[in-house]
């Protein structure tokens, strides 16, 4: 991996301190030493690998990075504004990673919570890790995991038919440092909407979703499975469904969708 390509091209304070490895457990845990051991200064740090030995996706799942063929990305964040629009960092996340992958001339919609689809398959997922003390943020870690130039073959049989890659949607392979430069300028905008003004970007990715007003969905959350109907996404991020039963306003968890009039 060359380190210079990917510096020449960054354009904004994300990457000042930029760390690229060939291989790495987790990037989200490369940037949690960096917060534990710089603090505030590790702000905006980017961690960079294309093989995650240990890497994990959300609930604790495994997260695949093969060498080559896959984007480990995370970012080191301090915010100074308490714990205001931390709940809209993933969809931030979720947002720069699709303008990324558009200019590439992938088209991407997302997957509540932060899927990133291309062609109803995830691309890209998105992982925020957060530390408190109290209720202040002790630094957190965004992370950004994204299917570069896997082929068929190489997604394990549990996700054969529900993910894809860069080269599976345009037949193309991606430069990785322009690609991992162009993720780390989209990012930085929409982290600090983000954590300045949450409404706002909520409101942006409004036009984005898979998920169309009044479809049915089920959600698998920690308090059980809700079934209802998609109505839209809360300022700070939480999927919006009616159920029977009212509105519920669902802040984690797992969506399926369903097919109007049953299953
Ligand atoms: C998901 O479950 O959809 C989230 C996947 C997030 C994977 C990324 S890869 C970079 C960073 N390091 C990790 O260990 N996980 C995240």
């Amino acid at each position: 991996m060359n380190r210079d390509a990917i510096t020449s091209r960054l354009t904004g304070k994300f990457g000042r301190i930029l760390e690229c490895h060939a291989e790495l457990g987790s990037t989200n845990d490369r940037a949690r030493e960096l917060l534990e051991t710089l603090g505030e200064k590790a702000s905006g740090a980017v961690v960079i690998t294309s093989r995650q030995t240990e890497g994990r996706g959300r609930h604790g799942r495994a997260w695949l990075a093969e060498s080559g063929k896959s984007l480990a990305l995370s970012v080191a964040l301090w915010p100074q504004l308490g714990t205001k629009g931390i709940t809209c960092l993933p969809l931030a996340g979720a947002l720069g990673v699709r303008k990324a992958l558009m200019d590439e001339g992938v088209e991407c919609r997302l997957k509540w919570p932060n899927d990133v689809m291309a062609n109803g398959r995830k691309i890209a997922g998105i992982l925020l890790e957060s530390r408190f003390s109290g209720d202040l943020p002790q630094g957190l870690v965004l992370g950004v995991g994204v299917n570069l130039g896997q082929g068929p073959g190489d997604f394990p049989p549990e996700i054969l038919n529900t993910a894809t890659s860069v080269t599976m949607e345009s037949g193309l392979c991606v430069e990785f440092e322009a690609f991992a430069a162009s993720v780390i300028n989209a990012l930085e905008p929409f982290v600090t909407e983000a954590l300045l003004a949450p409404g706002s970007l909520v409101d942006s990715a409004a036009g984005f979703w898979i998920h169309e007003r009044g479809s049915p969905l089920r959600v698998t959350t920690a308090r059980g499975i809700i079934e209802g109907r998609f109505i839209s996404i809360g300022e700070g991020g939480e999927l919006l469904v009616e159920t029977g039963g009212g509105l519920e306003k669902i802040s984690a968890g797992d969506v399926a969708m369903l097919r109007y009039g049953g299953q």
